[in-house]
């Protein structure tokens, strides 16, 4: 349950990596607060099943599956966002995808895809809204990176790259944004308690060589109500950017 309720009353959200994790816990974490979600990730069945969950506390929501490494499908998006609701306040670029590899392994592709999905696509989607945001004056735009975006690691180059890739995007947003009240975050999460695959809290943890084990990763649930309140803060001031990471892991990177 979202600790601003119904702040975002009247508002619409769209939120990438909604089928699951951080990005589906801010999904449900926005409608919480009142905004209509538009919900974008491949996982059609889990899409569907999130929509219900927002539809079943009064909002409205519009499921669009489909992959973020394809352009069109971001564009349609965008396009199906302002013809069903009219506007875009809030955009949350929460989906992300790693192939790990050392260098020397990792394929071309596997590099363009992990950039596409977790790069390209913010941008993207950042072009596709900041037209409408602008024209209304307003609009809230958080990028979600990690920890790997403020310190690269080994088997991780294409992954750390594209995070660090985010922070100078967010910040070229925010440098154009402000003179037409829109505002640009961007978050570095640690160890969060999800599904996701081989830099996960969990997985690390089980790692015998790991130096710094997570015993309490961040509940989803907890980072996406920080999210709701980076979208709901007062139109004001903005949170330019933050770390958040479970005790263990404090003053790291
Ligand atoms: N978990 C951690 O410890 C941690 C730490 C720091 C930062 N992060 C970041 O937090 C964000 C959320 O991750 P999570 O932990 O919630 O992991 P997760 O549960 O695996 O969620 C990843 C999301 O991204 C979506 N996605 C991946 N590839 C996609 C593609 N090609 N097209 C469309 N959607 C795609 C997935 O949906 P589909 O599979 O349905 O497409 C899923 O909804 C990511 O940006 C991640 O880098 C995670």
């Amino acid at each position: 349950m979202s600790t601003i309720p119904l702040a975002l009353t009247g508002q619409v959200a769209l939120v990438t990596g909604a089928s699951s994790g951080l990005g589906r816990a801010t999904a449900q974490a926005l409608a919480q607060a009142g905004a209509d979600i538009v919900l974008l990730a491949r996982g059609a069945n889990d899409l569907k099943q999130v929509g219900a969950e927002i539809e079943s506390v009064g909002r409205r929501a519009l499921p669009l599956p489909g992959d973020l490494a394809d352009e069109d499908y971001i564009l349609n998006a965008v396009q199906r966002t302002i013809s069903t609701f009219g506007h875009i306040d809030v955009l949350v670029n929460a989906a992300g995808f790693d192939v790990p590899g050392a260098v020397t392994d990792l394929p071309t592709s596997d590099w363009d895809y992990v950039v596409d999905v977790n790069l390209r696509a913010p941008f993207l989607l950042a072009k596709a809204v900041f037209p409408h945001m602008r024209q209304a004056r307003h609009g809230t735009i958080i990028n979600v990176s990690s920890v790997a975006g403020k310190r690269g690691w080994a088997n991780a180059a294409a992954y750390c790259a594209s995070k660090f890739g985010l922070t100078g995007l967010t910040q070229s947003l925010a440098a154009e944004g402000k003179a037409h009240g829109i505002r640009a975050c961007i978050l570095y999460p640690g160890g969060m308690a999800t599904n996701w695959g081989a830099w996960g809290a969990n997985a690390r943890q089980a790692r015998p060589e790991n130096t710094r084990p997570v015993t309490k990763a961040l509940p989803s649930t907890e980072v996406a109500d920080l999210i709701v309140w980076m979208a709901a803060a007062p139109g004001e001031l903005v949170l330019n950017e933050v770390v958040v990471s479970p005790l263990e892991e404090q003053g790291w990177p």
